[in-house]
């Protein structure tokens, strides 16, 4: 078992954060998400102690919610002291609905209309993460009609390619995010965030990349982000307060993947950080991160129903279930690998590869191939882990499948938090 909140018990059940996955399933019906809200907690509190200890005064994370909106992840935000990323109104408003305190949100996006900035206003959004020359017009317009000054980070694009190490020169100026600093877009940014009368620059924000293990290009980019700190505050008199190092640390999703230790990761960032303000007598900013997928991701598993086998004697043996790209598109998407148990078999002997098909009109709704179980039969249990990001948050209606209930495992027992779509939720938009 790669994780330590799964064990099997004496029926060859797979036992998930304590509960009996077969139970769950004849509980809530399958497809089902399954959240170990303890883990989400814990790794909450992981990352703000390890940011308190050995990052500048003011430092903390933000969860980064693209990973999973709904309102009770705000509310258990909330209940931890966490800041959220929201990067649409959507997330923005379920948030707000959820009780979240504004004034410790962030609203991202590359494409924000004037109806999202007035939106997120109105909500008394705490921070926009600005990322281009249109939207802070935009952003400080607002904020004249409405006689207020709005903080803001600035985003830029440090150049940094997490999947070779290097910094290219050219890497990732081509981006739709930010402004870069190598090309002087970044710098003339900010000098035109300065000039503005209705917004505060409050820092930059960079995020280099997802799913990240090695910590070279997370210290790559802080260092390149600190020296811009004081090449801007040498040139222009400005020293950011804030900056914000984005996500991305990676999460193991079979075995064989590394696991990354978050602790040792921002412990050595802020050494580089440390170092560098003492070399240019920098007064250190406070630092963010915006985890998301190494919030949630191993905190949750899909649960569901092999309904029909089918084996083609010489090429595949398809196991197809009741759910499939539409609450997980990552395999159909990115070929992303995940680990696939027969929950309600633990204990027989799997011999043969199997493809995992979801139940969508097309031929690359697959949630994995090769993955060796026993002998499938219709009505077995496969439980799919480390779905907890990424899953629900990029979930669709395609063929007019409904989503998934998300049920959380909490301290005093299972309790559901979104509930199962139903066929009249899927006409509710049709006039
Ligand atoms: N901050 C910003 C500005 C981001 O764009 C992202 C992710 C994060 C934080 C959180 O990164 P994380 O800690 O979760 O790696 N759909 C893809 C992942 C896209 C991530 C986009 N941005 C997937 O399923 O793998």
């Amino acid at each position: 078992m790669i994780y330590k909140n799964l064990s099997i018990n004496d029926a060859g059940h797979l036992v998930f954060a304590g509960h009996d996955t077969a139970s769950l399933a004849a509980a809530y019906g399958t497809p089902l998400l399954v959240m170990d809200e303890e883990l989400i907690r814990s790794r909450c509190r992981a990352y703000k102690a390890a940011m308190e200890q050995y990052l500048p005064a003011g430092s903390h994370p933000l969860y980064a919610s693209k990973a999973l909106s709904m309102k009770r992840i705000y509310e258990i935000m909330r209940e931890e002291g966490m800041g959220v990323d929201v990067v649409s109104v959507g997330e923005l408003y379920t948030a707000a609905k959820a009780g979240f305190p504004m004034e410790n949100a962030y609203f991202h996006g590359n494409s924000k209309t004037d109806r999202d900035i007035a939106l997120a206003m109105d909500h008394g959004i705490g921070y926009f993460v600005c990322d281009n020359a249109d939207e802070l017009d935009a952003i400080n317009a607002e904020a004249g009609r409405r006689g207020i000054r709005q903080k803001l980070l600035l985003r830029l694009t440090p150049g940094i390619d997490p999947h070779t190490h290097e910094k290219i020169n050219t890497g990732r100026i081509d981006s739709k995010f930010g402004a870069a600093i190598e090309t002087g877009q970044a710098e003339e940014l900010i000098l035109r965030a300065l000039g503005k009368e209705n917004v505060e620059l409050c820092g930059y924000h960079c995020h280099i990349g997802s799913q990240i293990f090695d910590p070279t290009p997370f210290c790559d980019a802080a260092v390149l982000m600190l020296k811009f700190v004081a090449e801007i505050k040498e040139k222009h008199g400005f020293c950011a307060p804030v900056v914000n190092l984005g996500g991305g640390m990676g999460v193991p999703y079979v075995a064989g993947d590394s696991a990354i230790d978050y602790a040792a990761n921002i412990k050595a960032i802020g050494e580089l950080i440390a170092g560098i303000c003492k070399d240019f007598g920098l007064e250190a900013p406070a630092i963010l991160m915006e985890p998301g997928r190494s919030i949630v991701a191993d905190a949750g598993m899909t649960l569901y129903t092999a309904a029909s086998i089918k084996k083609i004697p010489g090429f595949k043996n398809y196991v197809a279930i009741d759910g499939g790209m539409t609450d997980n598109p990552r395999y159909t998407l990115y070929q992303s690998s995940y680990t696939i148990l027969p929950a309600s078999r633990m204990n027989d002997y799997g011999e043969q590869l199997w493809t995992v098909a979801g139940c969508c009109c097309e031929s690359g709704d697959l949630i994995q191939e090769d993955v060796c179980l026993p002998e499938m039969r219709r009505g077995d249990l496969l439980a799919v882990l480390t779905t907890g990001a990424y899953n629900y948050s990029m979930a669709s209606n395609y063929n007019r499948v409904s989503r998934p209930p998300i049920v959380m495992l909490g301290e005093n027992g299972p309790y559901i938090a979104v509930r199962r779509e139903t066929l009249d939720d899927l006409l509710s938009c049709d006039l």
